[in-house]
């Protein structure tokens, strides 16, 4: 039996352990020989890579798209899409998500997972129907998450559902790491048993240290595809390491297309990288270890460094246990929402807040009266009536899709942005991230004058 590997380097590994903080230069050189290592696929764009590059590294996220794809000619490239949040963090109308597909696919991605937080299919379908038309590869992710609404059961339902809707593969997204050998085992089996012939992925954090049993266990059960990082940049929150499973999977008698030497080659370009973000503090050594915590709290390897960074900036760290010990008791009181952007960063502002200011809901965030609403889809569990109440104020939830309720959006911002916007690449940027789009585009234009000065200078001498 053949297993194949997802590297997760380029986005979830150094999403998960350095906050998406990797310059297109840190790579760039290294692209040709990831190309040529035998993925499945890379993954290498999505998730929070798009807002990093225009908020933090002043890249244009679609050039850097082009340009990966440029060097990785022969390995299928593969970005995260939060479903009809495409990369941001609340639902966008229909056109958009459509044009975001089709300009992500023309740039050069062949598989898009999408995913919805609260696992509502409804918010999946356009951007998953879009994916197919444009020839790209649709994998339908399950956020896991386990609570006493999720049953082994109800996701092999909701896989064959999706399999139903056109997904080409599966994934069971353990975003948190959660997943535990035997988790893993029965609810591939469950996968297997309901759709034998569709290929399907596993992706875990090592964050809780159970990820190598788990994926072994996995693989047991039929799955095909694993989602793993180079080594030096794998471990704690991020994905286990490439090369280990690798190595233990062929002496198990696994078919392993990865080719060992360019593995290495792999590495030793990452290796004085991550050194570098250790030195200059933007990977916390903490990140880095086990932390069985997680199996408790269920907390995914981003919420908790963004959980220590808030609680850093606010002097308040002594309180890291309380909105720990806090957050599952929101997540219940939500109806529990799996942990996954943006139902991550809003319990645990919740859970902040709960805590900081000493009695629980005092303020509710805007996040949580939006999810009250319905903005975000249908809660998995019962929202509590208190929780409700307090959330709505009187206002009336939402019925059916929120989507429904928008306007279209992309041919009216495009108008609006005559002579800023140089493509319809740069609309999408504008629309997912409208303030930080916009300063992106200022320094850009700061930058191609002062070229174009440069030139001029050039051609005097
Ligand atoms: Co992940």
């Amino acid at each position: 039996m053949k297993v194949q590997f997802t590297e997760t380097v380029l986005r979830d590994a150094q999403q998960s352990l350095i906050a998406t903080r990797l310059p297109f230069e840190q790579f760039e050189s290294i692209l040709e020989t990831i190309n040529k290592a035998g993925y499945y696929s890379i993954e290498c764009w999505g998730g929070a890579t798009f807002d990093s590059c225009l908020r933090f590294l002043n890249e244009d996220p679609w050039e850097r798209l082009i340009k990966i794809k440029k060097k990785c000619p022969d390995t299928k490239l593969q970005m995260l899409l939060r479903g009809q949040n495409l990369l941001g963090y609340r639902h966008y109308p229909d056109d958009v998500v459509k044009k975001f597909v089709e300009n992500s696919v023309e740039c050069g991605i062949d598989i898009i997972r999408i995913f919805d937080a609260l696992n509502d299919l409804t918010n999946i379908k356009v951007s998953l129907e879009e994916t197919i038309k444009r020839g790209a590869i649709a994998s339908a992710a399950i956020s896991y998450t386990t609570s006493p609404v999720h049953t082994i059961k109800k996701f092999a339902e909701m896989a064959k559902e999706m399999a139903k809707m056109g997904a080409q593969t599966i994934c069971i997204k353990d975003m948190a790491g959660v997943m535990s050998p035997k988790e893993a085992y029965d609810l591939v089996s469950a996968i297997k048993d309901a759709i034998p012939d569709t290929p399907l992925v596993v992706h875990t954090h090592s964050t809780t240290g159970l990820a190598f049993m788990t994926y072994l266990k996995a693989v047991e059960a039929g799955a095909d595809i694993i989602d793993t990082a180079i080594s030096s940049m794998s471990g704690g929150t991020s994905q286990p390491a490439t090369e280990t499973l690798a190595y233990a999977l062929r002496q198990l008698g696994y078919e392993v297309d990865l080719d060992d030497k360019v593995l290495i080659e792999v590495n030793n370009h990452f290796k004085p990288i991550r050194d570098s973000f250790l030195a200059d503090g933007t990977l916390n050594p903490l990140v880095m270890a086990t932390d069985t915590q997680a199996l408790n709290y269920k907390i995914p390897g981003g919420m908790l460094s963004n959980l220590i960074s808030q609680l850093t900036a606010q002097k308040a760290m002594d309180k890291l246990d309380a909105v720990l010990t806090e957050t599952p008791k929101v997540r219940k009181d939500l109806g529990y929402p799996p942990l996954v952007t943006p139902m991550s960063q809003m319990v645990g502002v919740q859970a902040t807040y709960n805590v900081l200011l000493g009695e629980r809901y005092k303020t509710v965030g805007k996040e949580v009266k939006a999810y009250c609403k319905g903005e975000y889809g249908k809660a998995p569990g019962k929202i509590d009536p208190k929780v409700m109440e307090k959330a709505l104020q009187g206002e009336k939830p939402i019925e059916g899709r929120y989507a429904d309720t928008l306007e279209p959006q992309f041919e009216k911002t495009k108008k609006e942005l005559k002579g800023i916007a140089k493509n319809d690449r740069d609309v999408l940027s504008y629309i997912a991230f409208p303030q930080v789009a916009e300063k992106f585009f200022e320094k850009r234009k700061e930058k191609e004058e002062n070229e174009v000065t440069y030139t001029i200078e050039e051609i005097k001498d």
